[in-house]
């Protein structure tokens, strides 16, 4: 086989053939292969029948069939897979091929990909692939980082099969260096986990407070996913509920209530606690979903733990499904303020030059999180690209100050009634303590002190200075160093 396919793709579960499907319906050539070739003949012969899809039996095959640069997309499970294909890829490369890793990596074996391949005269891109299969095969959000040299061959493909936004702008740009392409994505996923973790907290008080059928929040849902909350996420939530059974029962009636997860939400949270950002929301979903994996312990401690509140409710409903619609709306701002600091704080880790408004671009259309809202953050940092806060941000911040009330009297009311919401808890906790001038943190340090001599600032000196009180007369003079995490 000669030299006539733009792109060869490794890995024939769902993601792959979607998006080999994606680009060939875009007019690229392209190569397919499998480690169980099998499932390549069954491709050619099935889906990609009569299209420009060559199937190839082995590696060699596969790179043989290539237009020089190289291009070689896996698609395969994160983790040692990555690194083997690696392995048997760059015998058969040439100076400037160029491989390709669209799986969910995280991002330090990125960066360290990245270094490796580039060591062997070739060059890696790290990429996030969002939108699911059906995203793979129309039109997902796509992340790509790595090394920039190699951006401008697969640019055309990757702009070409990514999904575009209303004036034909493609969700796919260049993120950065190294692993940027894949912390991005990390960053995606824990996004989607909070969006998710707060759109079930109000579904549980529409249920157990409102006494709400699942017709009856189909039908908010409906509304909502006609204004400011229209998502990808908020238009799933809206058919689920819609979804019958052949005896009438709702679907989700009958759904165990233990969630899973593949870890990139976990990583988010444990990436945000080494750069020291608060990113409360999404961490908390993570635990969310951590708790309630403990199924038959909660199914015990439900007998032991009868001490609490019976949900009850005898306000205005009317009212309150607008204070929910309000909640959600101002949790999740609070939940993508947090995400933008991590990236914040990641680009200043890694030397990454983030664009924070593309990266809102790639993720306003094609991918799980979606959404109208999206639009407004690419509008807020195009407007000021070094805004230190979502926030802070003029249209954002009269947003959230409009929503607050709701994003309160929701969360307080679930704690009365004994639903738990630590999303929704952790977003109002996070507003009212970025806007509190004086935390009790002197406090803490004061404590510090106290037991440990590790010093405090003081607010009639300047800052950078550091002091030790003798607290009980029987410590010495002498302070422990001081030092930030
Ligand atoms: C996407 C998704 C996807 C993710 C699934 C499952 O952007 O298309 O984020 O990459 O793997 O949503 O994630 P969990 O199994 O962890 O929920």
């Amino acid at each position: 086989m000669n030299e006539v396919s733009d792109i060869g793709v490794i890995g024939l579960a769902v993601m792959g053939e979607n998006l080999i499907l994606n680009m060939e319906s875009k007019g690229f050539h392209v190569s397919a292969y499998n480690r169980s070739v099998d499932k390549v003949e069954h491709f050619v012969n099935g889906r990609a029948k009569g299209k420009n899809i060559y199937g190839a039996k082995s590696i060699e095959d596969l790179v043989s069939s290539l237009k020089s640069p190289r291009k070689v997309m896996l698609m395969v499970k994160a983790g040692k897979p990555v690194d083997d294909f690696i392995d048997l890829l760059i015998p058969h490369l040439n100076k400037g091929d160029i491989i390709i890793d669209g799986g969910n990596s995280h991002f330090p074996d990125t960066e360290r990909r990245v270094k490796y391949v580039e060591s062997k005269g070739l060059y890696f891109i790290g990429t996030g692939v969002s939108g699911g299969e059906e995203g793979a095969l129309l039109g997902p959000s796509i992340m790509p980082g790595g090394s920039k040299e190699a951006w401008p061959a697969v640019k055309p493909i990757f702009q070409g099969i990514a999904a575009k936004v209303a004036d034909g702008t493609p969700c796919c740009d260049w993120v950065g260096t190294g692993g940027a392409g894949h912390f991005v994505k990390m960053v995606h996923n824990g996004i989607e986990y909070g969006d998710m973790q707060l759109i079930n907290e109000i579904y549980h008080i529409m249920k157990n407070v409102l006494g709400m059928s699942a017709g009856e929040m189909h039908e908010v849902f409906k509304e909502w996913n006609e204004g400011e909350l229209d998502s990808y996420l908020i238009e799933i939530t809206r058919d689920i509920l819609a979804y019958k059974e052949a005896d009438g029962t709702p679907i989700i009636d009958r759904i165990l209530d233990t969630a899973g997860q593949k870890g990139t939400g976990k990583w988010t949270g444990t990436v945000a606690l080494e750069l020291g950002v608060p990113l409360t929301l999404i961490t908390e979903s993570v635990f969310a979903r951590c708790l309630s994996a403990l199924k038959d312990e909660r199914v015990a401690a439900s007998k032991v733990l009868t001490a609490g509140p019976t949900p009850a409710f005898d306000g205005d409903k009317k009212a309150f499904i607008d204070h929910l619609r309000d909640a959600l709306y101002a949790a999740k701002v609070i939940s993508y303020a947090q995400g933008y600091q991590m990236m914040k704080a990641a680009a200043k880790e890694y030397n990454w030059e983030l664009s924070y408004g593309n990266i809102a671009l790639m993720w306003r259309g094609g991918c799980i999180i979606r959404s109208r809202f999206l639009g407004n953050i690419k509008e807020a940092f195009d407007k000021n690209p070094d805004l230190a806060n979502l926030l802070l941000d003029p249209y954002f911040a009269e947003k959230i100050q409009a929503c607050q009330n709701g994003l309160r009297q929701v969360t307080s009311t679930a704690i009365q009634n004994g639903i738990p919401v630590p999303c929704l808890n952790a977003a109002i906790s996070f507003y009212d303590g970025y806007r509190t001038e004086r935390l009790p943190a002197n406090l803490l340090q004061a404590q510090r002190d106290y037991f440990g001599a590790h010093t405090y600032e003081r607010t009639d000196q300047p800052r950078g200075q550091f002091f030790h009180t003798n607290w009980t007369g029987r410590g010495g003079d002498t302070a422990s160093t001081t030092y930030d995490v």
